[in-house]
C-alpha cells in the first residue's frame, strides 16, 4: 500500500457513474487535475422523456474502460501509475453506481491500491476547489442538481450542516419537468434557459415558500412542485396560442427562471445572513445557469461575501470533483479496508459529519 500522508504525489483516479454521465479523472495529490473526461448519455435518454435505470449501466460498462485507456493514453500514463482509487458510492441509480463501484475495486484489487467510496454531493460540494480561486472553510454551499436542492453549512472538511432543503422536486427536477411542458425534449435546463434569454416579464409566477415568516424571516425550505404546476395552468390557459407564438413560450420560460432564481436566491440570503459565513459556493448542473450565477454575484457583492462558483463542466456531474474528493479523504487516512463492494444509493450528506 502507498503511504500517501509521505509520499509526495499520489494519483487519483476519480470514476462517477451515480446517473446518466459517465466520468473519468486522474487527479494529482500535488499537480492538481490533469484531465478528465465525460462521456454524456443525454442521445440514449431523450428518446424516453427521463433517464432510464437499465440504459444507464449498460451505458457506463460500456464507455468506462475505453474512457480509461484513452485518458490514461493521451497523458503518457498506465494503469500501474494510478496510487488510488476514487468512485462514487452513493446516492444514485443502484445499477449505475454498481458499475463505477465494481470497476474502481476490481482495479484497486488487481494493482493492490486503495480504494474509496465517495458521497456524491461532497463530490459537488467541494468542485469549486478544482479552480485556481478556491474557498476556505467555512463556507455556505447551495446545492442545485437534478435530484438535490440543499442549503448546507460547510463549517470544516467533513463537516456538512443541513440549513434546507427541498421538500418535493428538485431545482434541475422542475426546470426538467417545465422544459418538457414546453416541449424542449430532455434533459431541458439548459434549453429552457437559452429560450428565457429570449423572453420579457410578461407573467408572475409564485415564488414557493419565499414569503417572511418568522420574526420577518424566509424559509429556508424549498417546494417547487406547485410551481410546474402553475406553469402548467398558465400553458393551458393560452392552449390556442402556444404551439404558433414562439414569444409567448420565451415569455413562460423567462417567468419560470425568473421565480426558481429569484426563490434560490432569496434563501441563499437567508442562509448567509444566519450562518453569518462570508463565503458562498453554487455546485451541481443549476449552477450552470447563467441567470442564478449573475444573480448570485450581485447577492454576494451586497452582503460582502466572496463567492465561488465552478466552471460550467464542473458543475453537472463529473469526474474530477469525485478524483478530488476521494483524494481528500484518502490524506485524512479513510480507506476501504475490505473486498466487499458497498453502494449507498440512497445516503445523507449528514450521516458524513464527523
Ligand atoms: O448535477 P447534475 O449534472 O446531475 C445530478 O446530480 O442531478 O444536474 C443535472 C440538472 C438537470 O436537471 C439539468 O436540467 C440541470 O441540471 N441544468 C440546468 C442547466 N444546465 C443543467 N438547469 C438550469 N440551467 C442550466 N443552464
Ligand atoms: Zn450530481
Amino acid at each position: 500500500m502507498v503511504d500517501n500522508k509521505k509520499s509526495k504525489s499520489m494519483l487519483v483516479l476519480g470514476i462517477e457513474t451515480s446517473c446518466d454521465d459517465t466520468g473519468i479523472a486522474l487527479y494529482d495529490k500535488q499537480h492538481g487535475l490533469l484531465d478528465h473526461v465525460i462521456y454524456n448519455q443525454t442521445e440514449i435518454h431523450k428518446l424516453y422523456g427521463g433517464v432510464v435505470p437499465e440504459l444507464a449501466s449498460r451505458d457506463h460498462l460500456l464507455h468506462i474502460m475505453p474512457a480509461l485507456a484513452a485518458l490514461l493514453t493521451r497523458n503518457n500514463l498506465s494503469i500501474k501509475h494510478l496510487n488510488a482509487i476514487a468512485y462514487t458510492k452513493g446516492p444514485g441509480l443502484a445499477g449505475a453506481l454498481l458499475v463505477g463501484a465494481t470497476i474502481g475495486h476490481t482495479l484497486a484489487w488487481a494493482n493492490q491500491i486503495p480504494v474509496i467510496g465517495v458521497h456524491h454531493l461532497e463530490g459537488h460540494v467541494l468542485a469549486p476547489m478544482l479552480e485556481e480561486n478556491r474557498p476556505d472553510f467555512p463556507f455556505v454551499a447551495l446545492i442545485v442538481s437534478g435530484g438535490h436542492t440543499m442549503l448546507v453549512a460547510v463549517r470544516a472538511p467533513n463537516q456538512y450542516l443541513l440549513l434546507g432543503e427541498t421538500r418535493d422536486d428538485a431545482a434541475g427536477e422542475a426546470f426538467d419537468k417545465t422544459a418538457k411542458l414546453l416541449g424542449l425534449g430532455y434533459p431541458g435546463g439548459a434549453a429552457l434557459a437559452a429560450l428565457a434569454q429570449h423572453g420579457k416579464p410578461h407573467f408572475t409566477l409564485p415564488k414557493p415558500l419565499c414569503e417572511k415568516r418568522n420574526r420577518h424571516k424566509v424559509s429556508l425550505e424549498f417546494s417547487f412542485s406547485g410551481l410546474k404546476t402553475a406553469v402548467k395552468n398558465l400553458i393551458m390557459t393560452n392552449q390556442q396560442h402556444i404551439d404558433r407564438d414562439s414569444e409567448l413560450r420565451a415569455d413562460i420560460a423567462y417567468a419560470f427562471e425568473d421565480a426558481v432564481v429569484d426563490t434560490l436566491v432569496a434563501k441563499t440570503r437567508q442562509a448567509l445572513l444566519l450562518t453569518k459565513y462570508k463565503r458562498l459556493v453554487a455546485v451541481g448542473g443549476v449552477a450552470a445557469n447563467c441567470k442564478l450565477r449573475d444573480s448570485l454575484r450581485n447577492l454576494a457583492s451586497d452582503l460582502a461575501v466572496a463567492v465561488y462558483l465552478p466552471r460550467y463542466e464542473f458543475c453537472t456531474d463529473n469526474g474530477a470533483m469525485i478524483a478530488y474528493a476521494g483524494c481528500q479523504r484518502l490524506l485524512a487516512g479513510q480507506q476501504q479496508d475490505d473486498l466487499a463492494i458497498v453502494i449507498k444509493p440512497r445516503w445523507s450528506l449528514m450521516d458524513l459529519s464527523s
